[in-house]
């Protein structure tokens, strides 16, 4: 079953290096859904199991629901969104790659609120609404289904057609834009964990410049 998660374009994760010469910047995106993938596989396993009779285990929705607003998401999609499409609004795209890009866009969005849809479907069952599980097991099968079918749209057919508009040069800029970018995250997401855990306390916390993660 493993096997309908690897997308259509393999790349060979265990036998290539950071290091690879004339890496496309699409190459760390299509990684990520591999890891993606994974994730959606447990989910999938999970709704199974909770179809067969299995207790829904909050926490560990709690931990997909992480993963994916995280990584999925603010991660991921957060690269796609603020570089790649950005980039690619200065380009000549032809029609339809416009439309897909659109599309994509409209998907995301689609991802948050089955998202959020699934934090309150989570929220109803821990509040001993055991009626909810009917809507928890639909939130995850929207998840599972929805995630596979927008990464095949990615890796099949945009990413690599479009990586024609750019310059070597263009594209060297882009990954080094995407490293800058993941590396202010981990930053980024605790100070907002401090942030609301002190705001839920009424402690004044410290007051830091509000891009202070820039200048590490
Ligand atoms: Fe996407
Ligand atoms: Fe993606």
């Amino acid at each position: 079953m493993m096997d309908q998660f690897r997308g259509s374009l393999e790349i060979d994760l265990d036998n290539s290096t950071s290091e690879d010469e004339g890496m496309l910047p699409v190459a760390p995106l299509m990684i990520e859904h591999r890891l993606i993938e994974r994730m959606i596989f447990i989910l999938r396993d999970e709704v199974e199991l909770i179809k067969k009779g299995k207790m829904v285990d909050p926490v560990m929705i709690d931990t997909a629901v992480d993963f994916i607003r995280f990584y999925a998401d603010r991660t991921h999609h957060g690269k796609e969104e603020d570089i790649l499409f950005r980039e690619l609004r200065n380009k000549k795209l032809s029609k339809d790659q416009k439309r897909m890009m659109e599309d994509l866009l409209v998907e995301h969005e689609l991802g948050r609120k089955m998202t959020k849809s699934l934090i309150a479907a989570k929220e109803l069952y821990r509040k001993d609404d055991k009626g909810s599980v009917k809507e928890v097991i639909e939130c995850i099968e929207a998840l599972v289904e929805f995630y596979p079918r927008h990464i095949l749209k990615e890796d099949a057919g945009f990413f690599i057609p479009v990586m024609t508009y750019f310059t070597p040069q263009e594209q060297e800029a882009m990954l080094i834009e995407f490293h800058e970018f993941d590396r202010k995250l981990v930053h980024e997401r605790y100070d907002r964990i401090v942030g609301r855990i002190e705001k839920a306390r009424g402690l004044p916390g410290r007051k830091m410049k509000a891009d202070w993660f820039k200048y590490i």
